[in-house]
Order: structure tokens, then C-alpha cells, then sequence
């Protein structure tokens, strides 16, 4: 189709309508004179909503592993596999793009949303969303790479400033985004709500343009987070292609404003409305190629692909389970299995089993109890009785029985919408696992749940830990593979499970009630903290126990200068067919600047046979001895020797060897200039903010401290509400209105406390934006006039027609 024969059609209202969305999920249509393209989430199986329904139910679909446990099969086939396998459901309900992947840096383990994200590591979440990307776009069904950029939070995520050095941005919270956009080139990319280095991402220019466009070439439209386009002017000359949803012409209007006084020009206009019909509207005019599911052979992947994601933690012999035992199975999670989280995300799914269910199936004697309820963190109840009077009157307690404890962070804890406040898992599980230590010496096996590191301090009690992330709808099938041995565990954990909170790279700057969140930890993201500075963790990166045992040997480094190959053999020497996770690490020699002592610049997943050995080559990465130099701001190559290690985690090293490599020094000594950026173990250890401030080589926001006369729309809703009477009325009201809309719902229902959240945190613009304009508009500026001090002119507002 000859967009601009299209666009010449359009009047210009209409070229500004088309600036934004139509309802919630599609793009303006103007009655059929232009296709419409309709978008869903996203990420890990199809959440479109039922058409015509007031609720946000959605068609069934199949409910895959989250990202964080797509990230731990270190396999980027699964997360291909497993987008051609959405697209596939979405081609059936003709949605065109399916937003998604999220890979966002799990700056802290607290981030609510680190489940719908891959890593810590950017490396690996580059190579993870590379390969989604390719998997749908190569099935014909568009995407939206997600959040763009420094959304590392959910806590006041539609008004928080993301503060983070020049350096720290491009080679940490940049670097997934630019490998997957040079390499699979997304059809959309999703700028995020936050602020970013003081601008909202949704109207950065240096990100949108300066970076994404003229840096890295990317030729795509940038759509809008939902609600995140605030101050819609500035959004589209920085470079956002689409706002979605429906602004409901709020938006429209400001243009068309914007446009009258000559802020905006015509030609200006012309280049928008081109991109969204040339970048969404007539991208795919393909028909749909798929017109049927089999929901059947889509279960089938999702279990295949968990099979490889879920990480054996513990196994003192345990494990893999005898075909003889007799397995009592304890705690809800068993029967009511937890995997997916909470949010956009979240998957109507057409089937479901339960654990009790596929071991069953598997053929073993099972016996169940409850044991504890996940929907209330309650004390010890009948259920938990019961459960210690049955393994006190088991009679000989012989080598068949084997305790299999089910567990794991609840829906109330982790979700999209808040953060969690601590690692710790509900307090009535471990009181819990804790009685049925005191009475039986039956092995006991751990099998976990959750789509971010937990407390795992009661490994102590327990013989063996299995843990499963967020595992999809098929988990149960998974759980029945891995313990029963049908499947050797091959996962390895994608995000560090530390020791304590306090030992967390971030833990003295994150979750703050503020709206200037400092990055003062920089560079220092995962695993590049811990083994820098020396911090002991309860399972590094890269770790995951196998069933059976490899060797490394051979280690030689070939390939040239620029991109060096490392070659070695890898051999299974247990009894059980499996693979082995290798990982290469670049370790740079000390120097006088703020680096890492390891980061992880390649892996390989191998399949072998017991006895069986295969010669590895990997090639790597062409950015692996490169730094971002803030003087000249580009990527450098910086010379000097380097060790090479190779290891199955990034604790573990089995083989290596130093290099020299020839390249520039840094051109600053860091050393005297951020002194508490090199002693950073000592404990207790705060980067001092004025240093942090010299790194980031600009003045750190202060939008905590902005005073009545000087708020905005883009502050908080509970915020501005609660700075004035009138606001402490309206906010009784939207009390009320939430209770309303959360009637059926339990007091520690996960939506209910999202609910709650994202009406407080969200931005009194998007407020606007997300309800449909109408009295949103008066009643938005009128809290704000309120806040301001300008109580006339508020009820004045207030009592104005429009
Ligand atoms: C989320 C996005 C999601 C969008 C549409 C937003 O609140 O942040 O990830 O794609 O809603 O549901």
C-alpha cells in the first residue's frame, strides 16, 4: 500500500488523530478508511482481551515460563521457540503485534516485575530477547521491545527519575536493548514511563533520536507505555512514533493547539502520521498464517521448555526420585501451582495440572496435604497439625518415603504494579517446614517457586531444592520430568540469589519513597558486585547442579584480535545424559578505573551422552574489552592482559587463560577521583552522593523537593492530593471507588493491592490519559490548582462546565 498516497487523503485532525491510539488495543481506523492494527500483551503467551466485554478477560491462551525462567535455560532456542508458538496464537486472533520482550536489568532482586525480565546480566538478556524477537517477527507477527530505558522499578514507575551515569547506561541498562535492535530489529520499541537522566523516555531525545535512531540505525516506531506519554509535544519531536492508548482527544487537541500557534509545523505533522502508517499500519498487510491452535502440542512446548529453565539448587543424593518411593507431598503450592505473576502479563490459560496429578502419573504412591494457606501468611493451623501427627505416626520410617515441600513467594508478594519490600518467603511456610524437621528424618526435597531470588536460608532443613521460577502452565508436567529423572535439570540461575538484602548492589538506594531514584552503584549491577567486591552470595550466576558431572579440558584461544574464539572439550562423565551450561568470562587485570573484575561475554548449552565429548568453539562477543569512554562517548577497546575463563557459574571456574590485548587506556584515572567506588566491600560501604553526582557528571535531580506553586501534572495522584483539603476529600472518594472496583476481591488479593498502587503512583496526567479525559481533565487540574495554593481558581475549576 502507498502510504503517502494514504497520508495525502487525510485531513490534518485526521493525521493528528492517528498520533494515537483507538481504545485500548488498536490503532485509528477512521471508520474502516485505513486498516486497523490491533496490539496484545505479551510477554510470555497472549493476554488479548475478549472484545466487548467491560472486564479484562481474555481469550484462553497458553501461559509459557516468565522471562526470568526463559533467561535460566540459557538457551536462546526456548525463547524462540516459545515466541513462534505465541505468534502462532496470535496470528489465530489476528493481533498483529504482541508486546513484548521485557529486558529490562534487574538493578534489585525487589523489583516486582523482575519475572516479565531476563537477567542481570545484559549479555545474556540480549542474546535471550534476540532470539524472541526473531522467533515472532520470523512467524509474521510484530513486537514491542520493552521498557525503554531505566525502568528498573515499579515503585513510583510513572513519575520516578532513573539517575544513571553515562556509562553504566550504555554498557548495563542499554546494552540488551542495542544487541537485539541490531540484531533482530523489532518492529516496535516500548519507551517506558519513567524519567530517564531528567526527561520522561517517552519525550528523551537523546534516547529516542540521539541513541536508538541516529546511533544504533534503528528504523521501527517507537509506541507509547500505556498512559506513559506525558507532555504529548515534546514526546513526538523527540522521536515517540505512536501514544497509546486512546487519548481520548485530549492529546489531539494539545497538538492541534500546538499546531495553531506555530509550535508545531505542518511538515512536522506529515512525518508523524507517515511513520505510523508506514511502521504499524501497512507494515504486515500479510494475511495471517495461522488460522488454528492445537492447544495440546502448545502445552508440550511450554513443558519442553521448562524442562530446560528450572535449576537444581540442592541435591545430597535425594534426587532424581526412585520409581519405588512413596512421595508425601506438602504445602498448597502442590495443588495450587504459582506460575505466572501478576499484571499485563497475565494469562487466561486454557488447562492446567496440578503436581499430585503428574507424579501420579509418573506412577508413584502419593499422599497430600495442604499444610498452609498461600492466600493468607496465617500461624499454624489444623491442616499443619495434621500434617506433623501423620509423619509422627508413619511407623518405620524407611528409605521409600521422601518428603516433597512445595513453596515459594505468593501472588501478594510479586507482581507487576509494587515492589517487594524483603527477600523473605511467607512466614507460615517456613514455621511450617521448620515443625516437620523437629518431627521426621525423612529426606526432604524443596521445590520452589517464584520469578525473583528469595530467602533460601532454609536450605539447612531440606536435602534437596528444585526450583521451578515462574514455570508456565505446564510446571507440574516439569516438576514430574525433573525430580523422576525423565529430564536431567539443566537450568542455571540467570540473576544471583544472594545471601541477605543488605548484601544487594542497590540495597542502600532502591525502594526509596522519592522521586529521585540514584543509580549510585553504576556499573556495579549482579554478579559484576558480588565478584568485584568480594561479597559472599548463596548461589552465584551461571550455577545449576546436573545429574550427572562434565569435565572441562583443552582450553585454547584462536580466532583474531578482534574477536577472539575460545576452544576447549567439554566430557560427560556421570551416567545420565544431560547438558552443561558453559560460560565464558573476560577478567581485565586490575586497573585505575571504575570496572568489573568479570563479565560474562559468551555461553553455550551442550547436550551429551554419559561418556561422550564434544569440542566447544565460542566466539566472542566484538564488545568484550570495550568500555564506554564518557569523554569522546563511545565504546573503546582498552588494551592489556585479560584472563579468559571458562566455568559452569561465574564462582566456578574450570579453565582458563590470559590474553594480551592490544587497545587504548582509559583516559582518566578513577581511582583518585571516586575512591569509594574501589572499596566498596567494606560493609556498610555508601557511595557518597557527591561523588556519584561527579560521575554522572551532571546535577542530580531534586524533584522530591519541589514546593507548592511549582508541582505539575506529572506528579504522583496521591501525592498532589494529599498537599489539600480538597485533595484529602477526593482522595476519600477514590478510596471508596477502588473498594468498589475490587468488591469479591480478598483483602491480600495481588490486583487489589495493584489497584491500589498504580491509582496512587500514576501521574495525574496519565490519570487523565488512562480514564478517558471527560471529568478526569477538571478534576486532575483542579487538585493540582489546589496543591498549588490556588484554592479559588481550583473550584473555580471544579465547578467549570468542561
Ligand atoms: C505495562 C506494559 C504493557 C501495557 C499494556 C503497561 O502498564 O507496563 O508492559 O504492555 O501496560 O498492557
Amino acid at each position: 500500500m502507498d502510504s503517502l498516497k494514504i497520508l495525502e487523503s487525510l485531513t490534518i485532525d485526521e493525521k493528528l488523530r492517528l498520533l494515537n491510539g483507538e481504545g485500548a488495543w488498536h490503532t485509528e481506523d477512521f471508520g474502516g478508511k485505513i486498516p486497523t492494527v490491533m496490539m496484545s500483551d505479551g510477554p510470555h503467551g497472549l493476554r488479548k482481551e475478549k472484545a466487548g466485554t467491560s472486564s479484562n478477560e481474555a481469550v484462553p491462551a497458553t501461559c509459557f515460563p516468565t522471562a526470568s525462567a526463559i533467561a535460566s535455560s540459557f538457551n536462546p532456542d526456548c525463547a524462540y521457540e516459545m515466541a513462534e508458538a505465541i505468534a502462532k496464537e496470535a496470528s489465530k486472533e489476528e493481533v498483529s503485534i504482541v508486546l513484548g520482550c521485557g529486558v529490562n536489568i534487574k538493578r534489585s532482586p525487589l523489583c516486582g516485575r523482575n519475572f516479565e525480565y531476563f537477567s542481570e546480566d545484559p549479555y545474556l538478556a540480549g542474546k535471550m530477547g534476540t532470539a524472541y524477537i526473531k522467533g515472532m517477527q520470523d512467524n509474521g507477527i510484530g513486537t514491542s521491545l520493552k521498557h525503554f530505558a531505566g525502568n528498573s522499578q515499579e515503585k513510583r514507575r510513572m513519575t520516578s527519575n532513573s539517575e544513571i551515569d553515562e556509562r553504566a547506561l550504555r554498557e548495563i541498562y542499554l546494552r540488551a536493548f542495542e544487541m537485539i535492535v541490531k540484531d533482530a530489529h523489532p518492529t516496535t520499541i516500548m519507551a517506558s514511563y519513567n524519567r530517564l537522566n531528567g526527561d520522561f523516555a517517552c519525550a528523551n531525545k537523546h534516547l529516542l533520536t540521539d541513541i536508538l535512531r541516529n546511533e544504533w540505525g534503528f528504523d521501527g516506531a517507537v509506541i507509547s507505555d500505556w498512559g506513559a506519554a506525558v507532555d504529548i509535544v515534546k514526546c513526538m519531536k523527540a522521536g515517540l512514533t505512536l501514544e497509546m492508548p486512546d487519548s481520548q482527544m485530549y492529546h489531539t487537541n494539545i497538538l492541534k493547539k500546538a499546531y495553531e500557534d506555530g509550535e508545531i509545523t505542518e511538515e512536522e505533522i506529515n512525518t508523524w502520521a507517515l511513520n505510523v502508517l508506514e511502521k504499524i499500519v501497512y507494515l504486515n498487510e500479510k494475511e495471517f498464517k495461522y488460522k488454528e491452535v492445537d492447544f495440546e502440542a502448545q502445552n508440550d512446548i511450554a513443558r519442553r521448555i521448562e524442562d530446560e529453565c528450572a535449576v537444581l539448587l540442592k541435591n545430597n543424593g535425594v534426587l532424581p526420585l526412585k520409581k519405588d518411593y512413596s512421595l508425601i507431598l506438602i504445602g498448597e503450592m502442590a495443588e495450587k501451582m504459582r506460575f505466572q505473576g501478576g499484571g499485563s502479563s497475565h494469562i487466561n490459560v486454557p488447562e492446567q495440572k496440578n503436581a499430585i496429578e503428574t507424579l501420579k502419573a509418573k506412577g508413584f504412591d502419593v499422599t497430600y496435604f495442604k499444610g498452609y494457606t498461600s492466600s493468607k501468611d496465617v500461624e499454624l493451623t489444623e491442616e499443619t497439625i495434621k500434617v506433623t501427627n501423620y509423619l509422627k505416626d508413619l511407623k518405620k520410617e524407611n528409605d521409600k518415603n521422601v518428603i516433597l515441600y512445595f513453596m515459594g513467594l505468593t501472588d501478594y508478594i510479586e507482581s507487576e504494579g509494587f515492589d517487594r519490600e524483603d527477600l523473605l518467603l511467607p512466614a507460615n511456610q517456613i514455621s511450617l517446614l521448620k515443625e516437620i524437621k523437629k518431627v521426621t528424618s525423612l529426606p526432604i526435597v524443596a521445590v520452589t517457586f517464584g520469578g525473583a531470588p528469595m530467602d533460601y536460608s532454609f536450605e539447612k532443613y531440606v536435602d534437596g531444592i528444585l526450583h521451578m521460577h515462574l514455570g508456565g502452565q505446564a510446571v507440574a508436567e516439569s516438576v514430574a520430568d525433573l525430580l523422576s529423572g525423565a529430564v536431567n535439570p539443566s537450568g542455571r540461575l540467570s540473576e544471583t540469589i544472594p545471601l541477605k538484602l543488605e548484601d544487594t548492589p542497590a540495597y542502600r538506594y532502591f525502594g526509596k519513597d522519592s522521586y529521585d531514584v540514584e543509580y549510585r552503584e553504576s556499573i556495579f549491577t549482579g554478579y559484576r558486585y558480588y565478584e568485584t567486591f568480594d561479597i559472599p552470595v548463596k548461589y552465584p550466576f551461571g550455577y545449576g547442579l546436573s545429574y550427572t558431572s562434565f569435565e572441562y579440558s583443552n582450553l585454547t584461544i584462536g580466532g583474531d584480535a578482534e574477536c577472539p574464539v575460545v576452544e576447549f572439550d567439554l566430557t560427560n562423565t556421570g551416567s545420565y545424559a544431560g547438558a552443561e551450561v558453559s560460560q565464558v568470562y573476560v577478567c581485565p587485570s586490575k586497573q585505575d578505573f571504575i570496572r568489573a573484575s568479570k563479565e560474562l561475554r559468551g555461553f553455550e548449552k551442550t547436550y551429551l551422552s554419559p561418556g561422550e565429548t564434544k569440542h566447544i568453539k565460542i566466539e566472542l562477543d566484538d564488545r568484550s574489552f570495550f568500555v564506554f569512554s564518557t569523554d569522546t562517548n563511545v565504546f573503546k577497546k582498552i588494551g592489556g592482559s585479560y584472563k579468559i575463563a571458562v566455568g559452569s557459574s561465574v564462582k566456578d571456574i574450570k579453565l582458563s587463560k590470559i590474553i594480551e590485548v592490544l587497545g587504548e587506556k582509559y583516559y582518566r584515572n578513577e581511582r583518585e577521583l571516586f575512591p569509594s567506588y574501589f572499596a566498596l566491600q567494606d560493609k556498610g560501604m555508601e557511595i557518597d552522593k557527591k561523588e556519584f553526582e561527579k560521575l554522572y557528571g551532571r546535577k542530580l535531580s531534586d524533584l522530591d523537593g519541589r514546593k507548592a506553586g511549582e508541582y505539575d501534572l506529572t506528579m504522583e495522584t496521591h501525592d498532589i492530593a494529599k498537599k489539600s483539603l480538597f485533595g484529602k476529600a477526593v482522595l476519600k472518594k477514590i478510596d471508596k471507588q477502588i473498594e468498589k472496583r475490587c468488591e469479591g476481591l480478598s483483602e491480600d488479593d495481588s490486583a487489589r493491592k495493584m489497584n491500589k498502587t498504580v491509582i496512587y503512583e500514576t501521574s495525574l496526567e496519565s490519570m487523565i490519559l488512562l480514564s478517558g479525559g471527560g471529568d478526569t481533565v477538571k478534576l486532575s487540574e483542579a487538585l493540582l490548582l489546589a496543591a498549588n495554593k490556588n484554592t479559588g481558581k481550583a473550584i473555580a475549576r471544579v465547578l467549570k462546565k468542561k
